[in-house]
């Protein structure tokens, strides 16, 4: 079992942080909180922040943290990735920066850069998004990151062996399966696939909303901005998340969703689809 308990945050890079602000609130609905000219930082919830966009050409993802309870299971998890060979670094001075209390990071299998921490800044000043969105977060964490990884047997090795996420299923179509890994309750918080064509690269990151009809309301706002609709309104057939994709101004995509499905570890069996949706989620 892993020590990782969700998704915390995801770090961007982006050429473009006007559009990043202009898209992070008008379109998915989060708060606008940078500091600085230099990062975009946004927040989905009680967190202080959950997304910071860098000003940045080099490589799209610039870290994902993963958040651990606390010092006890950072101090854990730092000996589970020594002992596998990894080179973990404790970084106070990261730390710092991202607002938490205690902060170690490595690489993945792809060269991603993962921040593992614990004791996230909680402000006074309540949330409040600009479109009136909730988001699904709490102990399910931030929703989820889908990555294109350029070799299956390593990701698998340092995500389900090393750090210890859980599979919770696999959809095998046209050639490829993509795994679907949980930390807590939320269906994954992590899904890859191996596709030469893409990878190493984020594919998309998931927020999910609290009522369908801010699905619909976002789908009409997109819609009336022009940006970029990647995959229609459907259902997958794992998750049963209702959702869409669209373009992000990072380069990937983000999934809009509803009603997610939970995961009991103590009946939960793998299954593998042969397809990724029951309706819908045409892509051009
Ligand atoms: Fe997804």
């Amino acid at each position: 079992m892993t020590e990782v308990v969700g998704l915390g945050y995801l770090g961007l890079n982006a050429t473009d942080l006007d559009a990043w602000r202009s898209y992070g609130t008008g379109v998915l609905g989060l708060q606008d909180v940078s500091a600085d000219d230099q990062t975009v930082l946004l927040r989905a919830d009680e967190r202080g922040w959950r997304f910071a966009i860098h000003q940045g050409e080099v490589g799209e993802v610039a870290y994902v943290g993963w958040e651990v309870a606390n010092s006890a299971q950072l101090d854990a998890l730092g000996r589970r990735l020594a002992a596998a060979g990894v080179a973990v670094i404790h970084d106070p001075d990261c730390a710092a920066a991202r607002g938490v209390e205690g902060l170690l990071r490595c690489t993945d299998s792809d060269g991603h850069r993962l921040e593992f921490f614990y004791g996230a800044l909680v402000p006074k000043d309540p949330f409040v998004s600009p479109r009136g969105i909730r988001f699904v977060t709490g102990d399910l964490g931030l929703g989820h990151v889908f990555f294109f990884v350029t070799d299956l047997a390593q990701a698998k090795r340092f995500y389900l062996d090393v750090l210890g996420f859980r599979l919770s299923d696999t959809i095998e179509f046209t050639g490829r399966k993509v795994h679907f890994l949980h930390v807590n309750p939320r269906h994954h918080s992590l899904a890859f696939v191996e596709n030469d064509k893409y990878a190493p690269a984020l594919g998309h990151f998931m927020l999910e909303v609290t009522d369908i009809d801010d699905v619909g309301r976002t789908l009409d706002e997109v819609d009336a901005r022009g940006v970029p609709l990647t995959e229609t309104l459907g259902r997958h057939t794992n998750d049963l998340a209702i959702s869409f994709f669209m373009k992000n101004p990072s380069g990937s995509e983000v999934e809009y969703g509803y009603d997610g499905r939970l995961v009991d570890d103590a009946t939960w069996r793998v299954s593998n689809y042969d397809s990724t949706s029951l309706w819908g989620h045409h892509r051009d």
